[in-house]
């Protein structure tokens, strides 16, 4: 193993003539930690998503060798009344750097003057908001999405369609390169507009 994993590095050396660092490999679908098989890489990877259906939470992970530095410094949260969802990626070049457990960062509920239509459905490709919600922390953005997901690791995809608010980064991303490690199977371009500003009340 040991011979193996040298002689890998210096290949990785001598062909990318970069960092060759041990990562942790491994994802989980139903929680946020797992724990893995080591590989060489130039640089490490973690990926945690989570989406949060009323009470119920379906976190993943994933732990790999970053291959695109696009893919790094992702963070994506958008919020319906009823739902969040939210992706983070890091990445980092230090041994073994990807194997401690990933935080996300905790979310932010000062609202922020900002206000959007909101409506969650499945079984929809779209949905008529008939609700408004106050968004908070750095989602400044009305948002409306639709796509896929699965409820359960290997469950069937089903169609959603939310409108809300988000992250202007979430704005951008047009496709969410990420979808394996989700429970996201499909996801539209997201459209976005400015929201109302709730007029305060000194
Ligand atoms: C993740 O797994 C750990 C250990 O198996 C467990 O303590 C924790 O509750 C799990 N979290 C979720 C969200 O399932
Ligand atoms: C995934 O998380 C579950 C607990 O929710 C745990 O039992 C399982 O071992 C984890 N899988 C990996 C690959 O870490
Ligand atoms: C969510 O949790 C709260 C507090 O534990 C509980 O009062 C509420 O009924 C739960 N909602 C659903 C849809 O399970
Ligand atoms: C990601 O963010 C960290 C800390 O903010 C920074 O050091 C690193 O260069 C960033 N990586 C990329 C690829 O943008
Ligand atoms: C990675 O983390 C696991 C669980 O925390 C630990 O048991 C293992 O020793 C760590 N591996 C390395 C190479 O640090
Ligand atoms: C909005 O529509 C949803 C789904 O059709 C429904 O569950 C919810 O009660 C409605 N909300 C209001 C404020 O009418
Ligand atoms: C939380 O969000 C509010 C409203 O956008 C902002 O003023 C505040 O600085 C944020 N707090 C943190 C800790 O990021």
């Amino acid at each position: 193993m040991r011979g193996f994993l040298t002689s890998a590095c210096i290949l990785c050396v001598f062909i990318t003539a970069g960092n060759c660092l041990l990562c942790t490999e491994c994802n989980n679908q139903t929680n946020s930690s797992c724990e893995g098989s080591l590989v060489t890489c130039e640089s490490c990877l973690t990926v945690i998503t989570d989406i949060q259906n009323g009470n119920d939470s379906y976190p993943t992970i994933l732990k790999s060798c970053s291959q695109n530095p696009e893919m790094c410094n992702i963070s994506y949260h958008l919020s319906t009344t009823t739902t969040r969802m939210e992706l983070t990626s890091s990445c980092c070049d230090t041994e073994f750097c990807n194997n401690d457990t990933m935080h996300t960062p905790s979310q932010n509920t000062t609202e922020n003057g900002i206000e959007c239509p909101s409506c969650f459905e499945m079984n929809a490709d779209s949905c008529e908001a008939n609700e408004t919600i106050r968004c908070t922390g750095s989602e400044n953005k009305c948002i409306s999405f639709s796509g896929k997901m699965s409820d359960s690791e290997q469950g069937d995809c089903i169609p959603f369609a939310l409108q809300g608010c988000a992250t202007e980064d979430t704005c951008y991303a047009s496709d969410f390169p990420l979808f394996p490690v989700t429970r996201l199977c499909e996801a539209s371009s997201p459209l976005c507009f400015d929201g109302a500003s709730i007029s305060w009340d000194p």
